[in-house]
């Protein structure tokens, strides 16, 4: 297969299916494996299509600066877009932000800001709304894609990730999904709804996280969260909610390297984890998963026994086994709620 160009890759990434950590011999856990596109995560659909309809409509002009606030994949993927598409790309990032993902947007020639200092409630990610209106404000003509507010990204996963799921799946039962943004939950949600009516759509995100109306507290897992309730999340489609502990997530991407070969990110970590959690209440269902983007992220990090003793966290203390995994998965630190009515506020969680 030839391609005109590395954005070219984008999409059609691989479904494995769980073999080891299973509850249950019935049981059917699917991941789709976002790091397979060409700047490894999920984030690659939403950047491309926010910026190829932003050129449609004539907001970002040939030449022009994109800046962002990103956690790290996002700017990933505005980067490589920037290499391809010859826009300037400043991203906004704090020091959570890993290594690998700073070498990797810097090598493509974007230029990193980095926010040292979180604002008065902890939180990093308004510390670099302020730098990037700074920003915007300096440089003429800029574009901020704004991906917690621009309905592109959710669009992006109704119309490509979501088609890719049905051409896989003839039948699901569950979908179980990380919330940073809402982008891929929300999109893919809506229009897998719409496929399988009878879908159970489960949100995952840190036990800390105020995306979905919860008070603020700080918490170490990268890409899944948000300090505020993100415009591109919609609660609609969603059915339960799993809130997730660090240490499950990070023991959850130990026991996959472990037992099924596979280094997920750490928000790929928390999703399977939920998944597990909620084959183990229903052994006989499908589940998908989609981890958004790899442990290779993450090597210099929460792979690292040494990195995660210097944050206070003693790797003995994350599991390793399958059977550990089942165990935890039976009885999660919080236990899945679900949504009984709306508008998107923590009082919509009734415990299931
Ligand atoms: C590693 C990782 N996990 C999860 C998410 C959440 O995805 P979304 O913004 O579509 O909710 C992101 C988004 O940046 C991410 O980078």
């Amino acid at each position: 297969m030839i391609y005109e160009n590395v954005l070219e890759l984008l999409g059609g990434t691989p479904v494995l299916r769980v073999r080891n950590v299973l509850p249950d011999a019935r049981s059917r856990i699917y991941v789709k494996m976002e790091g397979f596109n060409p700047a490894g995560s999920v984030k690659d659909r939403a950047a491309v299509h926010m910026v190829e309809e932003a050129e449609r409509r004539g907001e970002l002009r040939p030449g022009a600066t994109i800046i962002e606030s990103t956690s790290g994949n996002f700017g990933k993927a505005l980067a490589l877009i920037g290499a391809v598409k010859g826009y300037r790309v400043i991203l906004v990032v704090d020091p959570k932000t890993t290594s690998s993902v700073l070498s990797y947007a810097s090598s493509l020639g974007a230029e990193i800001e980095v926010v040292t200092e979180p604002n008065s409630a902890g939180s990093y990610q308004e510390a670099r709304f302020d730098r990037v209106r700074e920003l915007l404000a300096k440089i003429p003509g800029s574009y901020r894609p704004d991906q917690c507010n621009n309905p592109d990204n959710p669009r992006s996963h109704a119309l490509y990730t979501a088609q890719e799921i049905i051409d896989d799946f003839p039948q699901l039962d569950a979908l179980v999904l990380a919330v940073g943004t809402g982008g891929h939950i929300s999109g893919t949600g809506s229009a897998l709804r719409q496929h399988f009516p009878r879908l159970h759509v489960r949100a995952v995100d840190s036990f800390g996280s105020a995306a979905l109306g919860f008070p603020f507290a700080p918490y170490r897992v990268r890409g899944i969260g948000n300090s505020w309730v993100p415009e591109t999340l919609n609660i609609e489609f969603i059915d339960s909610l799993h809130l997730i502990e660090d240490g499950e997530a990070l023991s959850m991407c130990r026991v996959m390297a472990a037992e099924e070969g596979l280094l997920l990110g750490e928000s790929g970590g928390a999703v399977v984890f939920a998944a597990l959690a909620y084959a183990t209440a229903h052994p006989t269902q499908s589940v998908l998963v989609i981890a958004p983007d790899r442990g290779e992220n993450y090597l210099g990090e929460s792979y690292d026994d040494q990195w995660l003793r210097a944050e206070g966290v003693e790797a003995e203390d994350l599991w390793r086994t399958r059977e550990e995994a089942l165990r935890h998965a039976r009885a999660p630190k919080h236990p899945p709620t679900s949504i009984t009515h709306a508008p998107a506020c923590a009082s919509a969680f009734d415990p299931v």
